[in-house]
C-alpha cells in the first residue's frame, strides 16, 4: 500500500457541532490532531500581516494515496460500466433548467415589477431562515473546491481537464449541473434585499481559499462514499428550505429550493450506484472504506467557512439550521441508516475478520448516534445570541 503522510497545513474535520460521534481506536488511516492555527484572534495581527492568505483553522497530518495502486485498474475496468450506468444520470443541457427560468427577466418590461414582487414575498421570511439559505448558497458557491476534490481521486480523476473517460465526463458535467445551484441562490438572495451581499461574497472567497478536507485520501472508495453521503445531505437540506419557504407563503422560493433538491437526489442516485458496484466487486474493501469514513465522520463541505468576523461561523450557521430543522444531527444518522440499507451492508457475506468488524460497526452506528443526539439535545438548548454579518449583524439564537 502506497501510504504517504504529508505534514502540511490542512483544515480540521468538522462534522456536526451537537454530538460527539462514537469513535473507534481501529482506524486504517493515520490521523494526528495538531495545534490549531490562525483566524484573526488566535495568532495576532502581526502574523496575519505577513501572510496574505489566512490558512485554515486547524491542521492535522494528511493521508494521501491510501488505495493500493493495483486497485486503480479496477476503476479503469469499470469505464464502460460507468458510461452505461452513471452517465445516464446526467441531464442533457438542453433539458436542464437554468437559473433564469426562476428569476425576474432583466430584458423584460416587467422586470422591476417582478423584482418588487420577489422582495415583497421575501419580507415574509424570518431572518434565521435567511441565515440558513445564505449558508446553503455559500456551500454551493464553493464548487471549485468540490471539483478539485473529485479530481484528487486516483483512477477516476480528469487527467487533462478534457479527458474522455466516463469518470472525467461525469465529474465535469456534474460540476456544470451543480454550478446552477449557487448561481440561482446567489441571484435570488441579491434581489431579495434581505442580506448583506458583500459580507456573503467575502465568505465565499474565504471558503474557496480555505478548501476542504473530507479525508478521502485520493481514494475513490472513500471519495464515492463521501459524495453519496453529501448529495443526500444537500437533498435533505434544500428540501427543507423549500418546505419552510412554502410554509411562509413563498411558493416561488419553494420552487427554487425544490428544483435544486431534485438535482441533488439525481446525483445521490449516481454516487450510491457507484458505491453499490464497489460493494458488488469488492465487498471487503468497500465495507472497510465505509467504516473508515464513518469513524472519521463525514465533514460538511463548508466546514471552514469564515466571514472575516466570526471564528465559529460554521458552528453558528449549523446551529441555526438545526434549530429550524433544515439539517440536523438526526438527519446525519438517518443518512447513514439509509446508506446501510441501500447497500445491503447487513447482508454482506464472505467478509474477512476485519470486514465483519467494519460491517458490525457501520450497522450499529446510526442507533448509537441517535441515542447520543437525543441526550445532547436534552442537555443543550440554544441559549446565546450571535450576530451574523450576512444579515447586517442581526443577532440570532444559536
Ligand atoms: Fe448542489
Ligand atoms: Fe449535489
Amino acid at each position: 500500500m502506497a501510504l504517504k503522510l504529508n505534514p502540511v497545513t490542512c483544515p480540521s474535520l468538522y462534522t456536526f457541532p451537537f454530538i460527539a460521534l462514537p469513535q473507534s481506536n481501529n482506524t486504517r488511516s493515520y490521523r494526528v490532531s495538531m495545534a490549531s492555527t490562525l483566524h484573526s484572534t488566535s495568532r495576532g495581527v502581526e502574523n496575519q500581516k505577513k501572510k496574505p492568505f489566512t490558512p485554515p483553522k486547524e491542521v492535522h497530518v494528511q493521508v494521501t494515496h491510501s488505495m493500493p495502486p493495483q486497485k486503480i485498474e479496477l476503476f479503469k475496468s469499470l469505464e464502460s460500466w460507468a458510461e452505461d450506468n452513471v452517465l445516464v444520470h446526467l441531464k442533457p443541457v438542453e433539458k436542464c433548467w437554468q437559473p433564469q427560468d426562476f428569476l425576474p427577466d432583466p430584458a423584460s418590461e416587467g422586470f422591476h415589477e417582478q423584482v418588487m414582487e420577489l422582495r415583497k414575498r421575501a419580507k415574509e421570511l424570518p431572518d434565521d431562515y435567511f441565515v440558513v439559505l445564505v449558508g446553503d448558497m455559500i456551500t454551493e458557491e464553493a464548487l471549485p473546491t468540490y471539483q478539485t476534490m473529485l479530481n484528487t481521486l486516483d483512477g477516476v480523476r480528469d487527467e487533462t481537464g478534457a479527458s474522455l473517460t466516463s469518470w472525467a465526463i461525469w465529474t465535469r458535467a456534474w460540476t456544470a449541473e451543480e454550478n446552477r445551484h449557487g448561481d440561482l441562490l446567489n441571484k435570488y438572495l441579491y434581489l431579495s434585499g434581505r442580506v448583506d451581499m458583500k459580507k456573503i461574497e467575502k465568505t465565499i472567497q474565504y471558503l474557496i481559499g480555505s478548501g476542504m478536507d473530507p479525508r478521502t485520501e485520493n481514494n475513490p472508495y472513500l471519495g464515492f462514499i463521501y459524495t453519496s453521503f453529501q448529495e443526500r445531505a444537500t437533498f435533505i437540506s434544500h428540501g427543507n428550505t423549500a418546505r419552510h419557504a412554502k410554509d411562509h407563503g413563498d411558493l416561488k422560493l419553494a420552487q427554487i429550493c425544490g428544483i435544486i433538491a431534485s438535482d441533488e437526489k439525481r446525483h445521490e442516485t449516481a454516487y450510491t450506484k457507484i458505491t453499490e458496484k464497489l460493494f458488488e466487486i469488492d465487498p471487503d474493501g468497500t465495507v472497510l472504506s465505509f467504516a473508515d469514513m464513518m469513524r472519521k465522520k463525514i465533514s460538511m463541505p463548508a466546514h471552514l467557512m469564515y466571514d472575516g468576523h466570526d471564528d465559529n461561523l460554521f458552528e453558528h450557521f449549523s446551529s441555526v439550521a438545526q434549530r429550524l430543522g433544515v439539517y440536523t444531527a438526526k438527519d446525519y444518522a438517518d443518512i447513514l441508516e439509509f446508506l446501510v440499507s441501500r447497500w445491503n451492508v447487513e447482508k454482506l457475506e464472505g467478509l474477512s475478520g476485519e470486514g465483519r468488524k467494519a460491517q458490525d460497526y457501520v450497522c450499529g452506528l446510526a442507533p448509537r448516534i441517535k441515542k447520543l443526539e437525543e441526550r445532547a439535545q436534552a442537555k443543550k438548548k440554544p441559549s446565546s445570541l450571535v450576530p451574523f454579518s450576512w444579515i447586517f449583524g442581526k443577532e440570532m439564537l444559536v
